[in-house]
């Protein structure tokens, strides 16, 4: 029986999801490694683990090695192990490497981990990507802008969220940015020529370092946009149809990508941009499954279960490929104001006119206090056969739902 064990520090609904489609996986006895207490676990998730370990601190390596070891003296070898939080890739890596659990190793992870270690790695590929210097200190950013001339972004090596990223467009604002980022040597940051464009993701899975299947979604706008504008409702579109030639150089340039940067076996979240001038640049690849709701749509599109997919490809290494039935795509409600969720408006209005399309939703609730990120108190997601229908249907939802936060 593979014993496999996942690492979630904290319980989110998406992470949960993706423990409860590794626990009901055939055969599969399931470790857990958290910092939650176990009393926070639903009961029937709860009832498909095997073996639980709480830790202070399930972001540090030593710690998750530890927990690994306990569980692995209870359940016996490891078979793999898993996690899908953004920030513990790099360490989970290392306690693969440590104890020799098949899987992706702490080097790989870094590739994906540290963007200017990616950028360097794609370009050397010959692949499209934003012109960028990794920056130790103020001086490496003045000059890089001095060389390539605004707008410039600027952002943490090891982003997430686009949280802390900045567009620069002069030197005020270069002399603001770097008061936030603050980088130094060991904190250290990137600063990247600016690309103007549609910004997409790529979703691939890869078994034994080979693309087997591919989806793509588009964001509308860019999540840079959305974060400077606090006013936007974010929306994700999943087109149904992604065969044509239009989207045959993000294919060759998303397989060579994960192909460069050394995956063996997974799902990963690439984002790209479309530019202006119609060529393909390459933002940045995950090497974890997507957020976003991008896992939701799949499932929508293609009318099955892409956790369930994505825990079976990695314990048996197997894909089994949906077919895409329909065009989904995700409107992000997200209040306006500061303090609390006070009221939402528009749902009746917005239920008459495209009801018939939502095939799940959250809706914020009253109290609910401000979300941090762009992606707001709650979601809708819609799904039609035509693409048109569910862009129009989104644009309609966000223009018609407002949520409204008070003090
Ligand atoms: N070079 C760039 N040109 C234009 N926009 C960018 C650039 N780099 C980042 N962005 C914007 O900032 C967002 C966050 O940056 P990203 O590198 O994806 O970091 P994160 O890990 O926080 O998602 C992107 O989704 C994109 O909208
Ligand atoms: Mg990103």
């Amino acid at each position: 029986m593979p014993h496999v064990i996942f690492t979630a520090p904290f319980f989110m609904d998406t992470t949960l999801r993706f423990i409860r489609s590794v626990g009901e996986l055939q055969g599969v006895e399931l470790g857990l490694i958290t910092q939650e207490p176990r009393h926070k676990l639903p009961a029937d998730i709860d009832h498909l683990i095997h073996g639980y370990v709480q830790l202070d601190d399930a972001m540090n390596a030593d710690q998750i090695a530890q927990g690994v070891r306990l569980l692995q003296a209870r359940l016996g070898p490891v078979h793999r192990l898993l996690g899908t939080l953004e920030h513990i890739q790099v360490q989970l890596g290392e306690v693969r490497d440590a104890l020799g659990i098949t899987g992706m190793s702490a080097e790989v992870a870094k590739n994906f981990r540290d963007k200017a270690r990616m950028k360097d790695l794609l370009r050397n590929a010959g692949l499209p990507c934003a012109r960028h210097r990794a920056v130790e200190q103020p001086d490496d950013a003045w000059q890089f802008a001095r060389e390539v001339g605004f707008p410039v972004v600027l952002k943490p090596k090891e982003g997430v969220g686009a949280a802390i990223t900045f567009r620069v467009d002069n030197d005020d604002d270069l002399r603001a940015a770097l008061d936030v980022v603050r980088p130094a040597p060991q904190r250290q940051a990137i600063i990247e020529e600016f690309i103007v464009g549609e910004e997409h993701s790529f979703e691939v899975v890869s078994i034994r370092s080979e693309p087997v299947w591919h989806s793509l979604t588009r964001y509308s706008p860019t999540p840079l946009d959305a974060m400077r504008n606090p006013w936007i409702q974010w929306c994700v579109i999943l087109p149904r149809d992604i065969s044509g030639h239009e989207w045959d150089d993000v294919r060759k340039a998303g397989f060579a990508a994960v192909k460069a940067l050394g995956i063996e076996t997974g799902l990963t979240h690439m984002e790209w941009f479309r530019r202006r001038d119609g060529s393909v640049a390459i933002s940045e690849i995950a090497a974890r499954p997507p957020g976003a709701q991008i896992m939701t749509l799949n499932g929508h599109a293609h009318r099955f279960d892409l956790y369930r997919a994505w825990a079976k490809l990695m314990v048996y290494e197997v894909f089994d490929q949906p077919e895409r039935q329909f065009a989904a795509g995700a409107a992000f409600l997200r209040g306006q104001g500061q303090g609390r969720v006070a009221r939402v408006t528009g749902l009746d209005k917005a239920h008459k006119a495209i009801g018939h399309l939502v095939v799940e939703a959250k809706l914020p609730q009253v109290g609910q206090p401000k979300s941090s990120s762009y992606e707001g108190e709650g979601y809708a997601v819609l799904c039609h056969p035509d693409t048109a229908v569910v862009t129009h249907a989104l644009r309609d939802l966000v223009s018609t739902v407002h949520v409204e936060l008070e003090q």
